[in-house]
């Protein structure tokens, strides 16, 4: 199974994937749903992503995966601890505005060419199924609770772009990157999800 990222006004029919909700997984998955899963994982490894929705490599579903790989750590001060590779399945979240919003560099394989610093939740309370269809429920915080909303948003059809508002700073990739290497020393690089 080889698998070719949907990117937005790049891939023919991209609208119909990355802009409007996925289907919902059914159980037990299928042979196919499960090799996707296994391919997806190796496809964020190979390509050092955070996170990956069905939808960017052409599957309209609500799956999606997730890490927080040690190397992230230093380079996010939001960035709590490893995460092991996650699989999330009718993925959903609910904002807890209490916690406060925070604005942080995002890209996306499905966007080529912008980065931008996107508002998110600082926490999250969000629920969806496991790969044997058992229920998940859990409290995502800082970094992993960004990832989340990122990859869920894209099970819902929505963008990072489509959470940038206009004060937020944003634009082409090499242009943001030497903001970004000035802010923050050494150069932190955005995460692709
Ligand atoms: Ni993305």
């Amino acid at each position: 199974m080889a698998l070719n990222f949907v990117v937005i006004n790049e891939t023919p029919g991209s609208e119909d994937i990355l802009r409007k909700p996925a289907k919902k997984v059914t159980f037990p998955l299928s042979p196919e749903i499960l090799d996707l899963i296994e391919t997806m994982k190796t496809k964020v490894i190979e390509e050092e992503g955070v996170g990956l929705a069905a939808s960017q490599v052409g599957y309209h579903l609500q799956l999606l995966i997730y890490h927080v790989p040690p190397d992230v750590l230093p380079m996010r001060k939001d960035a709590a601890e490893v995460v092991p590779l996650s699989v999330l399945l009718n993925g959903s979240y609910t904002p807890i505005p209490e916690e406060g919003m925070f604005s942080d560099w995002e890209g996306c394989f499905s966007v080529n060419g912008t980065i931008g610093k996107v508002p998110r939740y600082n926490c999250i309370a969000y629920e969806g199924q496991n790969i044997d269809g058992s229920s998940v429920k859990g409290i995502a915080r800082g970094f992993l609770a960004r990832v989340l909303q990122h990859e869920i948003d894209h099970t819902q059809g929505i963008l990072f772009i489509d959470r940038l508002t206009p004060d937020c700073l944003q634009g082409p990739s090499e242009e943001m990157m030497k903001i970004r290497r000035q802010e923050l020393e050494g150069g932190f690089p955005p995460s692709r999800e």
